[in-house]
């Protein structure tokens, strides 16, 4: 067993972490604050070949690793929550499924400026009565002559106000289940019948843009289908088993932000003539924090590497994606604990690292929606 990094993984992360230290972390509140798309950011991580880590360089991308990739999301989580989702959805939920199923001539033309950090892209699944049922899909793709004619709306799609390409989930026919489910790659400023809708307000990450995306009438080329009809479903629960990696990463960035920033204070602070770090009550949760935090960094090391390794990685991205964001929750509630009246106030950052944890349960799949797939692994349901 070695926990050694190679020697490109620790360059990658060095020049990564220095990267969101000296020109994301200085930006990150006012970034919360306006809601701004951190639009320049996007195109420097773009040149350092971040916005695919994975992608193969024939196709923008730079070729690495999923290791790579989750250090490289751990570091500018830490900096900015807002910007890790951007480039989570960017590498995961858009680069995946077309790297994975898309033909050369798809990739050339829809993967090279995603992965090459040049665009943004999305992946349109979620809508109001399909959230953790993702099969329950009313958005309708039918097939007509060479087009796909789509009718539907999209809810909370992560980069659905500022992204160039998306992949859309669809329903040939929701009768088939799915088994009717397919994925179109959509050109959203080429495409007719397509426009943004509503913007969601939210609580947290909010220089990521969360939209509504709807179809009325709009046209995709048939030649736009990912694989074959039929194997949309499948396709889409793979590309969530990559992405509950970058969202676990996210996760654990936002945690060890929470815990820096903590630990910086408790220093610091000056309470019945000592340093409060000096109190046995704010060192256990110091010291859980860490642990926890070390803990969830594993698992989403080991769910990556078995990536990598082209193992059966399910289970373990659901596990690290699970514990990752209730860990980094509890760190962010603990870091404004330890913060007291000053962490509720935005003077610090520490209720922004509470806001933003809390998304990391929720979306890529519910923490129960994890569980689930956890159980059913372990009792071979499948
Ligand atoms: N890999 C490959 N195939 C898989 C699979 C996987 N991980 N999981 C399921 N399948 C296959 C099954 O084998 C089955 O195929 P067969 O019948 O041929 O065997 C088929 O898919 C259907 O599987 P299930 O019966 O398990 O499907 P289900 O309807 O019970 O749903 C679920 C399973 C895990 C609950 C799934 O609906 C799910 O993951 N829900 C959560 C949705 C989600 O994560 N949404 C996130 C939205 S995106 C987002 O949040 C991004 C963002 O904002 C940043």
């Amino acid at each position: 067993m070695n926990f050694g990094l190679t020697e490109e993984q620790q360059m990658v992360k060095d020049q990564v972490t220095r990267f969101a230290e000296t020109q994301i972390k200085p930006i990150a509140a006012e970034l919360d604050k306006t809601h701004r798309h951190p639009e320049e950011i996007c195109r420097k991580l773009g040149e350092m070949g971040i916005m695919g880590v994975a992608i193969p360089t024939e196709y923008g991308g730079a070729g690495m690793d999923i290791v790579t990739y989750v250090l490289a999301m751990i570091a500018i989580s830490k900096a900015c929550a807002s910007t890790g989702v951007i480039v989570s959805v960017n590498n995961s939920l858009y680069g995946f499924p077309v790297n994975s199923f898309g033909t050369d001539e798809q990739k050339k033309r829809y993967l090279t400026p995603v992965a090459g950090g040049k665009v943004e892209g999305c992946y349109a699944l979620t809508e109001a009565g399909a959230g953790s049922d993702a099969a329950a899909l009313a958005c309708r793709a039918v097939l007509k002559g060479d087009k796909y004619i789509v009718n539907g709306t999209k809810r909370f799609i992560t980069n659905g106000n500022v992204a160039r390409y998306c992949v859309l989930a669809a329903t040939a026919d929701p009768a088939l289940a799915y088994k009717g489910v397919l994925n179109l790659i959509v050109d959203l400023k080429e495409t007719k019948g397509f426009s943004v809708g509503k913007i969601e307000e939210k609580m947290g990450i909010l220089a990521s843009g969360t939209a509504e995306l709807v179809f009325e009438d709009a046209e995709v080329p048939a030649a736009n289908l990912l694989g074959k009809p039929g194997q949309g479903f499948k396709q889409m629960m793979m590309g969530l088993d990559c992405g509950r990696i970058g969202i676990g990463s996210q996760a654990c960035g936002i945690g060890k932000a929470a815990l820096e920033d903590a630990l910086n204070y408790a220093k610091e602070r000056v309470q019945f003539g000592k340093p409060i770090s000096s109190f046995q009550a704010v060192q256990f949760k110091l010291a859980d924090m860490a642990t926890e935090l070390e803990a969830a960094e594993l698992l989403l090391l080991r769910a990556a590497w078995m990536e990598d390794k082209g193992l059966d990685y399910e289970k373990e991205s659901a596990m690290a994606k699970m514990y990752a964001s209730d860990v980094a929750m509890k760190a962010a509630i603990e870091g404004v604990q330890i913060f007291g009246g000053y962490g509720y106030c935005k003077e610090y950052p520490a209720e922004r690292h509470m806001r933003d944890a809390k998304i990391c349960q929720i979306y890529e799949g519910t923490n129960e929606i994890q569980r689930m797939v956890i159980a059913r692994k372990l009792l071979g349901a499948r």
